[in-house]
């Protein structure tokens, strides 16, 4: 029973209609949202990508309309032809933008049938998210979902045209490529035409930007797909989207203003989110001091404090021998938690030994005075210079965790965002952005026994740390920038090497032979040869940004096509197997057991 549109046009869409249309006869075409029959009308929302209007379908007036408009269901597709009327005073609905208005449908077409979805389709659903994926059609038609692709093409609109302004070109880069160095595992393409040959997908364009500046581009920009073969979360899809950017001649300062201008424009031009410049910067070490993290949460306090110095005097004997081992002491100041139950600071407890932390000592403080396991331990003198050192007042309750400075900045870090969600401190409408500047340049991997790049191999150390790259590795701090906003890693970039001996150097550094590098990237050291500009860049993770600004827990929820925490897109049923005659083409053996 579907009808062609013959000829029909939309004149206008839902609810870009309004009281100026009154009187009007429109054309509209869309989804029933939602069918009405009121003692002898009948009323049916139709849906377009705008939202939703009422059609209104009176038996007396068009027969024919009501009787095609009795056998219309959900997520029928439907053109309707009717004037605007205004509504009357007692049937406005404020909850819809259109909730002033109706249309008096005329002539009504039943463009499509529809089965009964799997699901509503509405603002808030309560589904399981792998039907929502399995029908991510329906999904789509959601409309927050909808407010999300929006969203994401405003944002790229706007870094579009940003950087454009500003002179870049937005050059594009190999998909089916050599492996790029960014800390996971590549997707492999087999190469029919090669035997035994393999394309890898690109984790990064970052190669090829480099190159791109020898080439004398200059300034070159891409919104670019990356593939990244590694463990998946709320933030992590195996492949995402890059907003990607290199830029010759410049330094630091130089890159990091225009980033906060781009920052600035892109979120007020795609969300009228009102974003403040410069964004503060922070050093690793400071980061690491006072949050915890490399990527600190600004939009509430409860910083680190250290007390290392004066527990290694004490006669607690568990803080004494970590002091005395190289290890830390540092604690975080609860402010207002003192009336925690013990199940709470027990369960506390137990969320902070995930990040390896072998207690959690605590010191209630109350009008009447001070609770707490240790104290017994310590001096009054001493007592007072922690409370001192904490600023504690009656209603605070102090932790301290001692172990190895990382397993203290994990623990730690963690129990701060921790008690800041259990005190409802984390604000959705503020926006707090931060720089992470010094990285060290490399960290010892101690499974692996080798030096690893925090960033990538072609991040360039600090000038006045280079002579310790033989000596002292550990020590070298790159000229690598991260901006973090609200907790969330944004973006990352570096100013890069650009001579062939600093570069390799710093394969050596990271344990590659002559050999291994040559076959790598002996192509990249070759171009650092012919006349090599200063340069340096950066990324932005386009999906993290855009799940930020629509306040979603996911960067699923905006992307169109997501896969699930098994790289599995659950639409298409992808990854699939291959035939016996692909695989032969491809010289590929499986060596996996079939069901
Ligand atoms: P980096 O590896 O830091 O840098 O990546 C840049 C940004 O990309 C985002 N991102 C991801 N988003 C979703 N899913 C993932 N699996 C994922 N991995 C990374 C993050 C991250 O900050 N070539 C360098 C940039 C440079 O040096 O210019 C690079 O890729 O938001
Ligand atoms: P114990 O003497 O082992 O009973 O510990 C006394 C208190 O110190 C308890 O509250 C423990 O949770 C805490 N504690 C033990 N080890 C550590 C540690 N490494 N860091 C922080 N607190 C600890």
């Amino acid at each position: 029973m579907s009808e062609s549109m013959h000829g029909l046009k939309r004149t206008h869409l839902a609810a870009e209609l309004s009281t100026a249309n009154v009187g009007e006869n429109v054309v509209l075409m869309g989804w029933a949202n939602t069918c009405r029959d009121h003692g002898g009308l009948i009323f049916i929302d139709l849906r377009d990508r705008t939202g939703l209007i009422q059609l209104v379908f009176n038996p007396e007036v068009a027969g024919e309309a009501f009787a095609k408009a009795e056998k219309v269901r959900g997520e029928f597709v439907v053109a309707a032809v009717g004037i605007v009327h205004k509504r009357s005073e007692a049937t406005i609905n404020p909850k819809l933008k259109t909730g002033e208005i109706e249309v008096y449908v005329s002539e009504l077409r039943i463009l499509n049938r529809a089965k009964t979805p799997p699901f509503y389709i509405e603002e808030d659903i309560d589904v399981d998210e792998n039907i929502r994926l399995k029908y991510r059609y329906l999904d789509l038609r959601r409309p927050d979902m909808q407010k999300n692709i929006i969203l994401r093409h405003k944002v790229t609109m706007a870094a579009r045209d940003f950087l454009d302004k500003k002179g870049f070109l937005e050059i594009e880069t190999p998909m089916m490529t050599k492996s790029t160095p960014e800390g996971a595992r590549d997707y492999l393409v087999p190469s029919r035409v090669n035997p035994g040959k393999f394309y890898a997908l690109p984790q990064s364009p970052q190669i090829f930007k480099q190159i791109l500046m020898v080439a004398g581009m200059d300034k070159y920009f891409q919104i670019v797909r990356c593939f990244r073969d590694e463990d998946l979360r709320a933030d992590r899809q195996p492949e995402f989207t890059q907003i990607d950017l290199e830029m010759s001649f410049i330094d630091e300062d130089d890159i990091l203003g225009l980033m906060e201008e781009m920052t600035a424009t892109t979120f007020k031009d795609a969300a009228g989110i009102n974003v403040e410049t410069p964004f503060p910067r922070l050093t690793y070490q400071e980061a690491m001091d006072r949050y915890g993290s490399d990527k600190p949460d600004l939009r509430f306090g409860l910083e680190l404090k250290d007390f290392t110095d004066m527990v290694s005097k004490s006669d607690f004997k568990v803080f004494a021998a970590v002091a005395a081992s190289g290890g830390q002491v540092k604690g975080i100041n609860a402010k207002g938690c003192a009336d925690f139950s013990r199940k709470e600071i027990d369960d506390l407890t137990q969320f902070v030994a995930i990040y390896g932390a072998k207690g959690l000592a605590y010191i209630v403080v109350t009008e009447e005075g001070l609770k707490s396991p240790i104290l017994k331990f310590f001096k009054e003198e001493e007592i007072k210079e922690m409370l001192d050192r904490f600023e504690a007042q009656p209603g605070d309750l102090l932790f301290f965790v001692a172990d190895k400075p990382p397993v203290v900045a994990a623990a730690l870090g963690a129990l701060r965002i921790e008690l800041a969600k259990k005190k409802n401190l984390i604000s959705l409408d503020e926006f707090r952005f931060v720089w992470v500047v010094d990285f060290p340049l490399v960290e010892y991997d101690e499974v692996e026994r080798r030096w690893t790049a925090i960033h990538h191999p072609f991040t360039a150390p600090k000038e006045e740390d280079v002579e310790f790259m033989e000596t002292e590795p550990g020590r070298v701090r790159a000229r690598a920038y991260d901006i973090v906003l609200n907790g969330v890693e944004l973006g990352g970039g570096s100013i890069r090497i650009h001579r062939r001996d600093i570069q390799e150097k710093m394969f050596q550094l990271l344990g590659m032979s002559r050999e291994e590098s040559q076959e790598k990237f002996g192509y990249m050291l070759e171009a650092f040869e012919y006349g090599t500009p200063p340069h340096g860049g950066l990324a932005f993770g386009l999906d993290r940004m855009i799940m930020l600004m629509a306040k979603k827990d996911t960067i699923r929820d905006v992307i169109p096509f997501p896969k699930t925490q098994s790289a599995a897109d659950l639409m298409c049923q992808a990854p699939s197997e291959a035939t016996p005659k692909q695989l032969q083409e491809l010289h590929i053996r499986l060596n996996v057991k079939t069901k």
